[in-house]
């Protein structure tokens, strides 16, 4: 035997050494929730570890993020009060503007602050655009609400816009805004390649959200492959300086096409229902928690994710830390 691709295996030291991908806190992204008029940190029951927090208990859990060494913090607000247009995104004073100039001004350049760019968690009936007379995601006229949201969220201190609607042209519409503004210094992620997904389950319930329905007229069907090149794609002419492939296990595929065909950076986003499954399990003693966790992180950036968000950020951030 000429090959004995064992004898790379033989010890811990030899297989760190051989490894072709170690993860590293800086590469990894921790969205956090921030809920207005609550009085504590609430608990999100599909999202067992995860809570819905206050403007302070939000700044302490990026603090200790950063301090674990994650790379940024992707923001969502849950507002108190939601209406047809999405008022509460744009208003400097709604709780996710609040909760990014309350970060911004705390972690300053030690973690990229981002803000999710959508109106979902803001509109009454719970979809990511404003509607026509029909009832239909109006694409063209939630380009202009996106506009007026990124225009808060750059005041308010995020550096990263997270454009996370699946409108057509909502990068070049942001950017251009952007731009006209003298902002050409944010940058903009485009969750390019975003699924009608089965996994976001839990995230209704972390930003308590009104949607009745579906997402299946903006967001992609799950048994496209090559359409998420035609989304990354014009992302990318329109000025993403990122783009992000959604939800991140079931769709490596996808994360593995995108990360071959452009030359921007491609990150995935673990998503609540790919967190809840592992707690869930883990919790009934039926598979190894934290093997799971860094193996599913692992399997994310081998199939081409440069950085990844989830939920399990800082706490792997810390154990990677203690080696
Ligand atoms: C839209 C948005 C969603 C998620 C992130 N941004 C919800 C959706 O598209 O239905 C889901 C994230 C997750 O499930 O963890 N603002």
């Amino acid at each position: 035997m000429i090959e004995r691709p064992r004898r790379l295996r033989a010890t811990p030291v030899l297989r760190s050494l051989t490894r072709e991908h170690h993860l590293s806190a800086r590469r990894l992204v921790l969205p956090l929730f921030v809920k207005e008029g609550l009085r504590s940190p609430a608990p999100i029951g599909s999202m067992p570890g995860v809570v819905q927090h206050t403007v302070p208990s939000l700044v302490e859990a990026a603090q200790e993020a950063v301090e674990a060494g994650v790379g940024g913090l992707m923001l969502f607000g849950v507002p108190a009060a939601r209406d047809a247009v999405g008022s509460a995104g744009s208003d400097p004073d709604g709780v996710l503007n609040v909760g990014l100039r309350a970060v911004a001004e705390a972690v300053g350049d030690a973690a990229v602050v981002m803000g999710d760019l959508c109106l979902d968690e803001f509109t009454d009936h719970g979809h990511c655009g404003v509607l026509d007379a029909a009832g239909r995601v109006d694409n063209d006229a939630t380009l202009s609400r996106y506009v007026e949201l990124a225009l808060a969220q750059a005041d308010a201190g995020a550096a990263l816009l997270g454009l996370s609607g699946m409108m057509d042209g909502q990068v070049g519409a942001v950017r251009g805004a952007l731009d006209a503004a003298g902002r050409t210094d944010v940058v903009l992620l485009a969750y390019a390649a975003k699924y009608a997904s089965a996994f976001y389950g839990p995230f209704r319930d972390a930003v308590d959200s009104a949607l009745t329905g579906d997402r299946r007229t903006y967001q992609m069907d799950p048994g496209n492959r090559r359409e998420a090149l035609r989304e990354v794609r014009l992302d990318v002419e329109q000025g993403a300086d990122v783009v992000m492939v959604k939800p991140a296990l079931p769709y490596l595929d996808v994360l593995s096409d995108v990360a071959a065909a452009v030359d921007v950076p491609v990150w995935a986003y673990q998503v609540s229902g790919e967190y809840a499954m592992v707690e869930a399990a883990a919790a009934n003693g039926w598979i190894d928690r934290e093997r799971a966790i860094l193996e599913s992180l692992v399997a994310v950036q081998r199939a081409g994710a440069g950085a990844t968000l989830t939920y399990w950020a800082a706490e792997v951030a810390t154990l990677l830390r203690r080696g």
